[in-house]
């Protein structure tokens, strides 16, 4: 029988936009993200929950799944998939997708092959990154590296992908803020105002760079008060690159009035999700977001392990 292979979805704590252009990211791995099984088949085919796609019918996921088949030097496969985050919401569905393809893929080609192998690893990523960038354009990689993960990572561009080692466990809570937005659009959207007004992005990649310096130091320190800060200035400097929306600080200013040390977007922005850091017990942010009709749920990051 055909082994099932999973990918985390994942929240950024700090940095998503600014890595695209350099600045490192914190991305903590959720446990639920995505699940695929791949079998040999004449044709490749790709069924994506109620979705269904078949070689040459030109859609982005067929094309997406081409590009990833390529980088793998896979034959035609036929692959189940499954979303446990919503797509299009910042939780990295559609790396937590290309990662679980590309380890469906490989479990199926070369069963002798241990994902947890460096050599397996970089290959998922890679095809990941392949998959990605049909959807995406210029994915910066972070989605896809902690996809690949679990635990907290730290990411760069440059410097790839390393865990860092939690002294306490995150207390995290995520709620849907808005409608899904699309990842290339936002990225678009920073890409342009940098075109017309390059200090003001590029000062906020710099602002960035601090805090996620600043942050790291927090997570290895236990440092939850200091943490939550952080997010709360990062959200702002979110904020001045026209990302965030009145939905989004709603809920960030509700999940503070319920607690929370510090809130902000996760992904892209333009929609999607909230992640809110709690002292010790998400539930107080939960109910506020609840009371104010959000789908929401408790995540708790604890040190990050090889996947
Ligand atoms: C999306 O989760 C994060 C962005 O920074 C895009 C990327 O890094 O590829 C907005």
């Amino acid at each position: 029988m055909e082994r099932c292979a999973r990918a985390s979805g994942k929240v950024i704590l700090l940095g998503e936009h600014a890595v695209v252009y350099g600045a490192p990211a914190l991305a903590a791995a959720l446990d639920r993200g995505a699940l695929a099984r791949a079998l040999p088949a004449d044709r490749a085919r790709l069924v994506l929950g109620a979705r269904s796609g078949a070689e040459g019918d030109g859609s982005d996921a067929m094309r997406a799944f081409a590009a990833l088949r390529a980088s793998l030097g896979a034959p035609p496969l036929a692959v189940e998939a499954e979303l446990e985050v919503p797509a299009g919401s910042g939780l990295g569905a559609s790396a937590a997708l290309g990662v679980a393809i590309a380890r469906a893929v490989l479990l199926a080609v070369e069963p002798e092959l241990s994902l947890a192998a460096p050599e397996a690893c970089a290959r998922v990523l890679a095809a990941a990154a392949a998959w990605e960038g049909v959807f995406h354009g210029d994915a910066s990689g972070v989605d896809a590296a902690a996809a690949a993960s679990s635990g907290c990572i730290h990411f760069s561009r440059t410097g790839g992908s390393e865990p860092v080692r939690l002294e306490r466990p995150l207390p995290l809570a995520v709620a849907v803020a808005g409608p899904p937005a699309s990842t290339r659009e936002m990225v678009q959207a920073v890409a342009r105002l940098r075109a017309r007004r390059p200090e003001i992005v590029d000062k906020a990649v710099s602002g960035v760079t601090a805090l996620v310096n600043n942050a790291r130091l927090c997570l290895e320190a236990g440092d939850l008060r200091g943490l939550g800060k952080l997010m709360d200035l990062n959200q702002m400097l979110l904020s001045g690159l026209m990302v965030s929306t009145e939905a989004i600080e709603r809920a960030c200013d509700s999940a503070r009035r319920a607690g929370a040390l510090g809130a902000k977007l996760t992904g892209a922005g333009g929609g999607g999700c909230v992640v809110a850091l709690a002292e010790l017990e998400p539930e107080p942010i939960l109910a506020a977001w609840r009371a104010e009709g959000l789908a929401c749920f408790a995540a708790t990051v604890g040190a990050a392990e090889p996947a």
